[in-house]
């Protein structure tokens, strides 16, 4: 195994911690997430059920025998676990590299706690040298890719991709992102935009980074 997966898997079994018995948890997105999803099969037990942010996520709780309700249904969801792609020192991130970034947003919204889990390649000092994924719907692609290049950056529309949701998805090269909450309210005016992968106005509130001398806890 490489190092960066038995990474991924140390920050996940740090996760378990953060179960809360007999509630609801938000589950994210992607191959840290997988980690974390993989060592719950063995507390499924403990909890109430969970929310997902992926089709590919709900199909492997699932798969584990693991409840999957509709958020709709869920009144409360104290812990939400989710990787991310970049995470900065003030643990605002750039998620949506597996392009599930609109959902994970809404758990992340919803629940009272968000637990950021990575591999420490993923923590930088400057938000931007990942490029950020922006889910937008398919007729305003060439409308939003413009507006985009206003704002500083290079769209590149991800091919061959479409979202759960149904959209598109434009990643955007070349920012370098110091001001990221205005930069995530910003791309979220344009019209068309249904949301960016800046995780600024709400970031995580606990970040597990596994590193070369151990786990680091943020
Ligand atoms: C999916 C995400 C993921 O959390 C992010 O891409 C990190 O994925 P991985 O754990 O595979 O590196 O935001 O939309």
């Amino acid at each position: 195994m490489d190092k960066q997966q038995q990474q991924k898997i140390d920050a996940a079994k740090v996760a378990l911690k953060y179960i809360v018995d007999d509630e609801i948890i938000g589950i994210g997105t992607g191959s840290t997430v997988n980690c974390f999803i993989d060592l719950l099969a063995d507390h499924k037990h403990r909890i109430k059920a969970a929310v997902s942010s992926s089709v590919a996520s709900t199909e492997k709780l699932e798969a584990l025998g693991i409840d999957v309700i509709d958020l709709n249904d869920a009144a409360d969801i104290p812990v939400y676990i989710d990787g991310a792609d970049e995470s900065n020192h003030q643990l605002e991130l750039i998620k949506g590299g597996g392009a599930a970034l609109s959902r994970e947003k809404i758990i992340a919204a919803v629940a009272d706690k968000f637990v950021c889990i990575a591999d420490e390649s993923k923590y930088v000092e400057t938000l931007g040298e990942f490029p950020l994924p922006v889910e937008v719907l398919p007729m305003a692609r060439s409308h939003v890719a413009r507006e985009l290049v206003k704002l500083g950056g290079d769209p590149v529309y991800r091919h061959g991709v479409l979202t759960d949701n149904g959209n598109v998805i434009l990643d955007v090269h070349n920012m370098e992102i110091t001001q990221a909450k205005l930069l995530e309210s910003k791309i979220n005016q344009i019209i068309g935009v249904v949301t960016n992968g800046l995780f600024a106005s709400r970031k995580a509130d606990h970040l597990i980074l596994a590193t070369d001398v151990g786990i680091k806890e943020f």
